[in-house]
């Protein structure tokens, strides 16, 4: 199958497509989206053949308004009405109750919720609202490399495996949105992203017990996704803490890769870098490009890449980045 890059003057296009049953990605302001007619049960399934998903791993549920999410949810509380009024359109999904029998069960993995997401990005709500359903949204990545943050990105993973990818430039957060468990008491973040569990809580009110959860063996996990390998580059990744010793890097070693903020570049001038900007904001925007630019890269054996302790996106940065290390750290 030939893979389309479509201009966002082909929107139509992409329409179409969808409506035949095939694959489209789409942008939205965190990571580039696999899409496929939610409602439609042989679409979907070619979501987790095209991704190398396992099937039991269930896909987020991308509306283009709140009266989807009313068509395929029930016992919606109130805390989720305010959270969409404040977060939405943006990176903050929500989990609800699924309306029995209004998606196929490949969407939710057989599992009794479903999670809603609201992306901000006009062209992905022009697109779903133009086919009037709500179209299913994995990051469309192969399964376990880092999440695409550009047209590109999805290419070089799906190239003739999807009908086309919507070209909308670079995403501009870099980091998956965060999942919001409203089916427990108290609400439980899933995976963390740029809106924290501080900020849901002092909008609702109410405690929200926080992120970066790790699931211990045998246990069954709330987010299937988190017991599968992410994220992870062919080299090996090692995390520099923000107190760790920069100096002690080997950066002469021509296996070796940096990648950091702009001015510890400039400080340690490495022979191999990929520079991660100023701030924790532009690093969670460049990390997973940077863990694909050296993927590709033969030479590169190992990957040091910056930890940050500090600032909103600084626990959902060093979620991804800890499974991408797989928990190894510098010093
Ligand atoms: O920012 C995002 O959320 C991106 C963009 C494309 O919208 N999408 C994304 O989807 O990251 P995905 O499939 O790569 O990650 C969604 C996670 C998975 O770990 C999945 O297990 C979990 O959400 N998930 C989906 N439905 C769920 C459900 N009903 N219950 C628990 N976890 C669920
Ligand atoms: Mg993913």
């Amino acid at each position: 199958m030939e893979t389309k890059i479509l201009s966002p003057m082909e929107l139509k296009q992409a329409v179409e497509f969808l409506r035949d049953g095939e694959l489209v990605a789409f942008p939205t302001e965190t990571v580039y989206g696999l899409g496929a007619d939610a409602t439609n049960e042989a679409a979907v399934k070619k979501v987790y053949q095209a991704k190398g998903r396992p099937s039991d791993n269930p896909l987020i549920v991308t509306v283009s308004d709140v009266s989807m999410v009313e068509t395929f949810a029930e016992n919606i509380p109130a805390d989720a009405k305010k959270l969409m009024d404040n977060f939405w359109p943006g990176p903050l999904t929500i989990l609800l109750k699924v309306k029995p029998d209004t998606l196929p069960q490949v969407v939710t993995g057989g599992l009794d919720t479903v999670a809603f997401r609201n992306p901000d990005h006009q062209l992905t709500l022009d697109l779903i609202s133009s086919l009037n359903r709500p179209i299913v949204g994995p990051s469309a990545n192969t399964s376990t490399k880092p999440s695409p943050t550009s047209a590109q990105h999805v290419n070089h993973d799906l190239n003739g495996k999807i009908a086309a990818i919507i070209d909308g430039g670079m995403t501009s957060v870099g980091l998956e949105s965060t999942i919001v468990d409203l089916t427990v008491s108290p609400y439980a973040i899933l995976r963390p992203g740029e809106i924290t569990a501080e900020a849901i809580s002092r909008v609702l009110e109410k405690p929200v017990v926080g992120g970066n959860h790790v699931v211990s063996a045998g246990e069954t996990p709330k987010a299937p996704g988190m017991k599968y390998r992410h994220y992870a580059p062919k080299n090996d990744v090692v995390i520099v803490d923000s107190d760790a010793d920069f100096s002690k890097i080997p950066v002469n070693d021509n296996q070796v890769a940096v990648v950091s903020l702009q001015s510890v570049i400039d400080r340690i001038k490495p022979r191999h870098s990929f520079s991660l900007g100023q701030d924790v904001t532009s690093a969670s925007h460049h990390l997973f490009e940077a863990l694909r630019y050296f993927d590709e890269q033969e030479n590169i054996k190992t990957i040091y890449v910056q930890g940050f302790s500090d600032g909103d996106l600084a626990e959902a940065y060093m979620n991804r980045l800890e499974k991408s290390a797989a928990g190894k750290h510098f010093g």
